[in-house]
């Protein structure tokens, strides 16, 4: 009997794991039956914007942490798809950090053309995946949010594809609760324009605190506060951006930090991470992890060791992004497909746990980019995915990492080449910090509509 196959969540991963079978069928494969479950009205994941914060209109948490002038924060040549290039989608050599739109606008172009939308039942959380070891199949239990009815279906397994960047770690801190201006977590960022002429705090350092502080002062912010738990992003930040170590207290407008100083603010984002977090999977079933380079309990970064019938893909913390999904999702159809076999649980896990050694002892950005370049490596040689140069864009994230140093306000002006056309992407027309409009049509210089 042909096998059931369900897909949690249509974005960039999941996308990946039906274009990975339909490549198959498209070589004459004979491949099982798709479903994927979709919660949003579309695909596309954090992609598909939203101005919504808080619920969706059935009442669900609002997946979308993307905000309005968000743009790509590692060069395009970094994620490029090796079936699909850019300059394939558009025409024409683009420059290399896009707007949101845009790369919103190539991801959709690739899965629209594979023809894999039928797959999808969009309007349609997973509510719970039960697996009977009896009968070796997992119960998917789905709410038709348009039809408003729960129903559940039998499949041989289960891929989650749900991603991890969209419910918030937010943590408390001594005078939140009556400081008398705006308070938030970065998921519910939309919009720097209402940030103009204040004075921002950003909790952590890592990207999201860089990048909404960075766009922040872009779009008119007085000055922009980092306040640090581990350490200082430590670049070289111009006028009007500090960094200081973890808030204390709030006490009014008044922010105090670890060292004694103190800074009046207007506004608060708590860019402090996100928990992966799966309400619809059992406790045997759950992957529980933190942000990082190597969760436990994933062979090969996918199969779940426990149970490997049941895969996650995309789970990593991630330099590679839309590249690695499509090596993961090319290797779970293997192991579905039967074309690679899985080890015993034994060797399964003296892999993962060498994996996890060899994360550990990381130093540096650079080491940790080599480590993920060699897990994606890795993963594109047992497949029939297309040849893609890894070591090239290892040195595209290297040379980026570089960039950033040099100048976080500028980095996103540089242009890279692609290892997959060669080509040098253009200059873009105007710098990052004066292209207040972002819109796709300004950014590829095509004529204003009418
Ligand atoms: C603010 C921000 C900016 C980013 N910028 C970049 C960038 O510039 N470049 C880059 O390469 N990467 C970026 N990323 C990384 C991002 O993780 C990936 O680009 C990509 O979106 C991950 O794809 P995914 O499919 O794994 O997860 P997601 O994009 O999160 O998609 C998961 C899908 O699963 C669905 N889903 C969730 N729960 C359920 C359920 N119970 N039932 C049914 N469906 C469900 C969701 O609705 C969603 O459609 C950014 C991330 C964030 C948070
Ligand atoms: N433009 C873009 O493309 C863009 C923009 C934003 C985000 N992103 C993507 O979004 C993903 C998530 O990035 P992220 O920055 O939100 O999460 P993240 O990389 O997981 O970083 C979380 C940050 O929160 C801090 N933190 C956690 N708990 C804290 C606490 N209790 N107190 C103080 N600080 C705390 C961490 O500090 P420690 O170091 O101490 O742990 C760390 O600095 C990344 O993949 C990133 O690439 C992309």
């Amino acid at each position: 009997m042909t096998k059931r196959i369900a897909i949690i969540g249509a974005g960039p991963s999941g996308l990946a794991m039906l274009r990975a079978f339909e490549s198959a069928r498209r070589t004459g494969a004979e491949i099982p039956e798709l479903v994927c479950f979709e919660k949003q009205d579309d695909w596309g994941g954090l992609w598909k914007y939203t101005w919504r914060t808080g619920l969706d209109q059935y009442g669900e948490p609002v997946h979308g942490s993307m905000y309005r002038y968000l743009w790509s924060n590692g060069p395009k040549e970094c994620l490029e798809f090796a079936d699909y290039t850019f300059e394939e989608h558009f025409g024409r050599a683009i420059p290399s950090y896009p707007p949101r739109a845009v790369l919103h606008d190539y991801i959709m172009g690739r899965v629209a053309k594979s023809g894999v939308r039928p797959y999808v039942r969009f309007d349609t959380p997973v509510r719970w995946v039960d697996y009977d070891p009896a009968t070796e199949k997992f119960t998917v239990r789905v709410k038709d949010q348009k039809e408003d009815r729960d129903y559940s279906e039998i499949f041989d397994h289960v891929v989650v594809c749900s991603g991890h960047f969209s419910t918030p770690n937010a943590p408390e801190f001594e005078g939140l609760t009556s400081f008398p201006g705006r308070v938030m977590h970065a998921h519910d960022f939309r919009s720097a324009d209402e940030f103009a002429g204040k004075d921002m705090l950003m909790i952590g350092s890592s990207y999201s605190a860089e990048d909404i502080g960075t766009q922040c002062f872009k779009y008119g912010a007085k000055s922009v506060t980092f306040s640090y738990r581990t350490k200082p992003m430590g670049f070289a930040w111009p006028e009007g951006f500090e960094e200081k170590p973890l808030l204390t207290k709030l006490v009014g407008k008044t922010a105090w930090f670890g060292d004694g100083s103190s800074k009046q603010v207007d506004a608060i984002v708590l860019c402090t991470g996100y928990q992966h977090h799966f309400p619809f999977l059992p406790d045997e079933l759950r992957l529980k992890t933190n942000n990082r380079l190597w969760p436990l309990n994933l062979y090969k970064g996918v199969a779940w060791q426990p149970n490997p019938k049941l895969f996650f893909i995309g789970m990593q913390d991630q330099y590679y992004t839309f590249n690695m999904f499509d090596a993961q999702a090319w290797y779970v159809r293997d192991i579905i497909m039967g074309k690679i076999a899985l080890p015993d649980a034994e060797t399964r896990e003296a892999d993962n746990l060498a994996w996890r050694a060899r994360e550990e002892a990381l130093e540096n950005p650079f080491q940790q980019i080599d480590f993920q370049t060699d897990y994606v490596r890795e993963l594109l040689a047992a497949t029939d995915y297309p040849h893609l140069d890894v070591d090239g864009v290892a040195a595209l994230f290297k040379e980026w990492e570089h960039d950033k140093e040099h100048s976080i306000l500028g980095y996103r002006d540089k242009s890279y080449r692609s290892v997959l056309t060669g080509t040098l992407s253009p200059q873009h027309h105007t710098t990052w910090m004066k292209a207040l409009d972002d819109t796709l049509p300004v950014f590829l210089g095509m004529p204003a509509a009418a």
